[in-house]
């Protein structure tokens, strides 16, 4: 054991009296950025919801109006252009909103681009080799990111003006990032991949429609067409378009803008670019950061050997082996492909849950690497979070004691069977799911230590930010029968004791 390790491993149990009572003045302290700060006290608005949406019939398309942008994510001075249709031709509005606290609002207006004339853009032909649906529609209109946009997710909202008072209006969403190059104490991490992977537009198109199964290799999605109808766990037509992150991902923003951290933002593909992570103090994974690029996992791996700490608030991921190529444009990290998966499924998995995963090979490395946990299939279903560690400083301030739960903070999917080569590397809590609400998985939630008095937490949930807040409009998840209670003082606590020793170290 290095030194190092040892000092980390002789941290890790919180000190009994602040454990007791809930004192330890640190977790109480975020860093408090004056740019996140500043943004979130200007004046914000709940009109970035939607308010009329209309889903075609057999799912998916709002194709009333619907649309896409040009990247996942943008730097200020960078042009992002966006590309709409609607059916019939109506003219149209893109409110762009900035998402955050903004003192319980949730969101910012940060300018209105139109009204512009709209008119029904071409649904692409399906490539036989692989299923991929890429739009090559003409741009509805251009913006160059102002320079005093602060890093953030942005949702453009597309409503359509109505042309007689016999004639509602109708909307969607268009979804991006805009990012920034400066050190800051938090990175946040979309998962948008994910989102992409499992996106259906137009008719059945996601990575798991093939006909020759689920986990097919060779099926490619585009970043070139619009979000349909989330439909995996459960379905919010005021979602459509915006992707996985109003539904898993937002509660995370909204809490950590709230009490004030510095954080920044990124979507998975910008992990590409040296040093994109490297900046931060702590990286977030949030919720369901199932596909990743095997690069993207080589920058993570190097990030924690050299010293980021990683906090894993998310279950399924680094599961799916799915690399960059560019669209057939020549725009580069345009088209998802998935290849294999990282690590080995045994073959008692596969066999054990009939085909879906016979056509699933490893083709990258051990996730338990970077994770200290893994999928295990089965790794989706439902359950309490169980602390079985409570005298870990994770728990400090909680008052949870060994056996105590979490109520339904487990699901949908989750991690499990960690890594037993992995130094130093703890169990934190422990139990059971029900997949089906009846076949019984475990999940495991750890935390090991890098090499340089860093750390790696794993919560092994998609719904863990679903204890941290309850954004404006937001629905609570109801899947295999089971469902987390909404926020948790005690999800809270944890989150705050882990992204402050993150932070500010042990000391
Ligand atoms: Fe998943």
């Amino acid at each position: 054991m290095n030194p190092t390790r040892r000092k980390f491993l002789a941290s890790t149990a919180a000190t009994p009296a602040l454990a007791l009572t809930g004192g330890a003045g640190l977790a109480q302290t975020p860093t408090k950025n004056p740019r996140i700060a500043e943004e979130n006290s200007k004046t914000g608005t709940t009109d970035w919801q939607l308010t009329r949406v209309r889903v075609n019939e057999g799912k998916y398309r709002t194709s009333l109006i619907e649309g896409y942008v040009s990247h996942q994510s943008i730097k200020a001075g960078e042009t992002l252009d966006f590309f709409v249709s609607t059916k019939p031709e109506r003219d149209f509005t893109i409110d762009l909103y900035r998402l955050g606290y903004y003192g319980g609002k949730g969101g910012r207006h940060m300018k209105q681009l139109g009204p512009f004339s709209g008119k029904a853009q071409p649904v692409p032909e399906m490539k036989p080799e692989n299923r991929l649906r890429e739009c090559q529609w003409k741009a509805s209109t251009s913006l160059k990111i102002p320079e005093d946009w602060v890093s953030g997710v942005y949702v453009g909202k597309l409503t359509t003006i109505s042309e007689n008072e016999s004639d509602p209006y109708w909307q969607s969403y268009v979804i991006f990032v805009v990012r920034d190059d400066r050190e800051a104490d938090v990175i946040f991490q979309t998962s948008d991949n994910t989102a992409q992977a499992y996106n259906r537009w137009p008719e059945n198109e996601s990575l798991y429609t093939d006909p020759r199964g689920a986990h097919a290799p060779g099926v490619a999605v585009s970043f070139d067409r619009p979000h349909g109808l989330y439909c995996q766990i459960y379905e919010n037509p005021l979602s459509v378009g915006s992707g996985e992150f109003l539904l898993w991902e937002f509660p995370l923003c909204y809490w950590l803008e709230k009490e004030g951290y510095d954080v920044t933002y990124l979507a998975n593909v910008d992990m590409l670019e040296p040093g994109s992570i490297e900046r931060g103090k702590v990286f977030l994974s949030v919720a369901h950061d199932e596909y990743w690029d095997a690069r993207q996992y080589s920058r993570m791996k190097s990030a924690i050997e050299g010293g980021l700490n990683v906090l894993w608030l998310c279950g399924n991921s680094v599961f799916i082996d799915s690399p960059f190529t560019a669209s057939s444009s020549g725009q580069p990290n345009r088209i998802l492909t998935r290849r294999g998966c990282f690590g080995d499924l045994r073959q008692d998995e596969t066999e054990n849950y009939g085909h879906l995963f016979d056509a699933l090979k490893s083709t990258a490395p051990d996730e338990r690497k970077i994770m200290g946990v893994r999928s295990v299939v089965p790794f989706n279903g439902g359950g309490d979070w169980t602390c079985r560690k409570a005298d870990h400083w994770i728990f400090e301030g909680t008052g949870m004691k060994n056996g105590d739960s979490i109520p339904g903070l487990v699901g949908w999917e989750h991690h499990g069977e960690p890594d037993p080569d992995l130094e130093g590397l703890e169990v934190l809590a422990e139990g059971k799911v029900w997949a089906g609400g009846v076949r019984e998985g475990k999940y495991t939630s750890v935390i090991f230590p890098g090499p340089k008095e860093n750390f790696v937490f794993n919560a092994s949930t998609v719904f863990w930010n679903m204890g941290l807040s309850t954004p404006p409009g937001h629905w609570a998840p109801y899947s295999h029968y089971s469902r987390p209670h909404g926020p948790d003082e005690r999800v809270q606590r944890i989150t705050k004791n882990l992204l402050n020793r993150a932070i500010h170290g042990g000391e």
